[in-house]
């Protein structure tokens, strides 16, 4: 049996890319491809409760490092319990954030060393990469109004950080673009969803090619 896929979806808070995945899910099942749809932090219940601590308001939150580390341990769990089991039965799984979502937060964001944090992907899910990694870029002051439609003012303890932090975010997700070509799939976030999605699958076409 061919292995199946991995592509996820990256970008700063409020890009649409939950939207795409779920259009992406959609468009791939129509194609008669299993596809298993999933998000980090979460996927599995020790994640999704790795999530909770990590994205709660309530108490002081975790220095950057205490961060780094849990976002990779929820990550291993997910990886081993969901993602692997479900490429080896020849699914595609499509992931709303994963490491880039760390190097870039954790790494750009709060200055956590990208090589430490290779080490606790490498230490926590084998290294695994994507095939394809979906990068939907939107200027921020654009989502900044999107999002206050979203949360009204209750981001959680990562997306209220401030706009320099997301800046930083934001730049460290274009580097990552840049010195990978091959893997990231560059997309603005600004058109119509429809129109996005068109992009997106355009990206994704010799991937596509290979598994038929
Ligand atoms: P979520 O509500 O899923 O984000 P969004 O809807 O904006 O995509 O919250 C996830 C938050 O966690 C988001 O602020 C990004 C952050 N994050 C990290 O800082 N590091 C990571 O490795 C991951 C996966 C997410």
């Amino acid at each position: 049996m061919t292995r199946g896929r991995f592509v996820t979806f990256e970008g700063g808070e409020g890009v649409g890319k939950s939207t795409q995945s779920r259009m992406l899910a959609a468009a791939l099942e129509t194609r008669g491809i299993d596809v298993v749809l999933t998000r980090e932090p979460g996927g599995t219940p020790g994640a999704e409760a790795i999530r909770s601590l990590l994205l709660t308001t309530d108490g002081a939150g975790w220095n950057a490092r205490a961060e780094a580390l849990l976002f990779a341990a929820a990550r291993s769990d997910h990886v081993e319990r969901l993602i692997r089991p479900a490429m080896e039965r020849g699914s595609w799984v499509i992931c709303d954030r994963f490491l880039d979502s760390s190097r870039a937060y954790q790494g750009g964001g709060s200055g956590i060393g990208e090589a430490d944090l290779l080490e606790l992907h490498r230490i926590g899910s084998n290294g695994l990469l994507p095939d394809r990694t979906i990068l939907i870029e939107v200027p921020p002051d654009v989502t900044a109004a999107r999002l206050a439609r979203r949360d009204g003012g209750e981001a959680d303890r990562i997306g209220g950080r401030d706009a320099a932090y997301h800046a930083r975010v934001a730049q460290a997700f274009a580097d990552l673009a840049e010195a990978e070509p091959a893997r990231f799939i560059r997309v603005d976030g600004q058109c119509d969803p429809d129109e996005t999605h068109a992009r997106i699958l355009a990206g994704l076409a010799p991937l596509l090619e290979q598994a038929q």
